[in-house]
């Protein structure tokens, strides 16, 4: 199976590397690299990854060809995430439909702003969408759904979906000050230099719109999401918390109520009996209320960007039928 890669930055190139190491097992072959502003290589006899790797600029500059006219069977589309417009990914993720080509996706934008649309583009043209890493890196949710829980209803949604805030509140809970939580989690690259997306709660709205509108059948946007920030306040409350034995986490809960959907994110007060109490760190988890088969809850311990790549891969194989 012939694959572009859209964006080579840190998820692109742990890709590539994880392609590499598994290239005797994983049947993919590299045939496009596009960056923005690092050069462009297309090369359909498939491209060097150990050669792309090595350098940081890629060999042909200027304008690079359309989507449409890459030779290859699927589109990766892993470019910086725009979550207010979710431009450029989501015009890639259109024209790669549109013209038949599969898409797999670790960026959040196209899916939690034209999840509806892009469905529908794949099913009139046959391809398959897969997006695993849009929302905590390869903690198995999408692919849980379609291969262990069929036919189930999901009548909630309860979970940690950002590392940076999980970090921030379980560090408040060590008796560490939320600057210096924050700082650790920019230094480590894990937080945003701007980090108001992940406190304020857009990263996790967006996340919520997902898990809403892919595993509910709602319609929400972002904008629908109810969110309280993750500041100085609920770090006070989670090392006040922690003296009584209780946790205070970034929840995102989605819930069905007369008929409606409606999702909400921001700190909350957790007893030690919660799943959810001890997803500590960088940590995330998901808790499914379902009505087949109960409680299911999923949890994914300290990933790194390694695992996001992983998460990639896992989508490009059940493309390519494993
Ligand atoms: N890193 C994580 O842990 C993580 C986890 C889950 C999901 N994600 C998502 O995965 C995606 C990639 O993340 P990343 O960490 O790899 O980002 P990154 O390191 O900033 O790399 C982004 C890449 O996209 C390229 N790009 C930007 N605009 C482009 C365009 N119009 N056409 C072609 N290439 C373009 C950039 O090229 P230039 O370098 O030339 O600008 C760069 O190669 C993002 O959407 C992110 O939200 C990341």
């Amino acid at each position: 199976m012939r694959v572009a890669l859209l964006g080579f930055g840190g998820v692109g190139r742990a890709l590539a590397r994880l392609l590499l190491a598994k290239r005797d097992d994983a049947p993919f072959l590299v045939t496009a690299i596009l960056t923005r502003s690092h050069g462009w290589w297309v090369d359909a006899s498939g491209i060097d990854l150990a050669g792309a790797l090595s350098r940081s600029e890629l060999p042909s500059r200027g304008a690079s060809p359309a989507i449409g006219d890459l030779p290859c069977d699927v589109v990766v589309e892993i470019t910086t995430l725009d979550a207010r417009t979710a431009q450029p990914a989501l015009g890639h993720v259109r024209a790669a439909l549109r013209a038949r080509k599969h898409v797999v996706t670790a960026n959040k934008g196209p899916i939690a702003r034209a999840y509806r649309e892009l469905r529908g583009l794949a099913a009139a043209n046959g391809r398959l969408l897969r997006f695993e890493a849009t929302l905590s890196d390869c903690l198995p949710v999408f692919t849980l759904r379609r291969a262990a829980l069929p036919l189930a209803e999901i009548r909630a949604l309860r979970g940690i979906v950002s590392s940076t805030t999980n970090h921030i509140l379980s560090a408040a809970a060590r008796g560490v000050s939320f600057s210096d939580a924050l700082a650790e989690a920019q230094r480590l690259g894990i937080a945003e230099a701007d980090p108001s997306n992940d406190l304020e709660g857009h990263d996790a709205a967006a996340k919520a719109t997902i898990l809403a509108n892919v595993l509910m059948d709602a319609d929400i946007r972002m904008e629908d999401v109810r969110r309280a920030p993750i500041d100085e306040a609920a770090a006070r409350d989670a090392t006040l918390a922690a003296r009584d034995g209780a946790r205070v986490r970034p929840i995102v809960e989605i819930r069905r109520a007369a008929g409606a959907v409606s999702a909400s994110t921001g700190p909350r007060r957790l007893d030690p009996l919660d799943p959810l109490y001890a997803v500590d760190g960088w940590s995330m988890a998901l808790e499914l209320d379902t009505d087949l088969a109960g409680k299911v809850v999923v949890q994914l311990h300290d990933p790194h960007v390694e695992q996001v790549a992983y998460a990639v891969l896992t989508d490009l194989l059940e493309i390519a039928g494993y």
